[in-house]
């Protein structure tokens, strides 16, 4: 099992009350699998991606991510673990406007190569293999809300996760743009056997999951 949960739970606590997020989720992924979370606004899905990313502690319950347990980690060993082994999709791309896309890729991977050559290579690889290597000297803003969505993904793979996690990546694209995505996290998948947890909307996008979750009022319903 690559993750597994067990009566995972996260509460905030807010001024005007304790919001029970995620209630006791009991959930096991393997290497390869490609989930997919679906369930109404404010039902806990982008909570659930945060705790199995490490980015936030669960109130109660354990995450196993390899042989890590991200529930009693450190911030210090958190923070490590997610630059050897996640990556990050976010709905609304978050590239950085006035950078290449070669070096929008470029940037996170300065973090964990040191070499020059090496790393302009494997940038150049990755925007190959998302079909945008013609594109590298463009700005974001000259691309289609597809290219840089590619982009996003492309900056999500440098650190050759095994966990993909992404928050509504075709939230912001039309169907057509938003199905050329879904291809490309099938790809990447597939072909790498990385890991996909995907939050959507889309019911189009929820059938790529091999596994499918729906999430109402911070727990699973089938
Ligand atoms: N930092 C926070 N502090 C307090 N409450 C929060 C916090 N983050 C989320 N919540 C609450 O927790 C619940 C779950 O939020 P979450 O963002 O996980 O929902 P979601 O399923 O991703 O919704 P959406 O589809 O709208 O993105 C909501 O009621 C939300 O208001
Ligand atoms: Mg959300």
């Amino acid at each position: 099992m690559l993750i597994e949960t067990n009566g995972l739970s996260k509460f905030y606590q807010h001024k005007d009350g304790l919001i029970e997020a995620i209630k006791e989720i009991d959930l096991g992924f393997e290497q390869g699998d490609f989930v997919t979370i679906t369930g109404p606004s404010g039902s806990g899905k982008t909570t659930l991606l945060l705790l199995l990313a490490g980015l936030i502690r669960p109130t109660t319950g354990t995450i196993k991510f390899h042989q890590y347990h991200l529930h009693s980690a450190s911030d210090n060993e958190l923070a490590g673990i997610r630059s050897k082994h996640i990556g990050f999709i976010m709905q609304n791309f978050s590239l950085i406007p006035y950078l290449s896309v070669l070096n929008n890729v470029l940037i996170p991977l300065s973090l964990i190569q040191n070499r020059e050559k090496t790393r302009n290579d494997y940038a150049i690889h990755l925007l190959q293999k998302i079909g945008l290597k013609d594109r590298m000297n463009h700005l974001p803003k000259e691309l289609s809300a597809g290219q840089q969505q590619r982009v996003a993904i492309a900056r999500a793979l440098v650190n050759k996760p095994d966990l993909i996690l992404a928050d509504e990546p075709t939230g912001n694209l039309d169907p057509e743009l938003s199905v050329e995505i879904l291809e490309v996290l099938k790809k990447i998948n597939i072909e790498n056997q990385i890991t996909i947890a995907m939050v959507t909307h889309s019911p189009t996008a929820s059938k790529y999951g091999n596994i499918r979750i729906h999430i109402d009022k911070g727990s699973i319903v089938n």
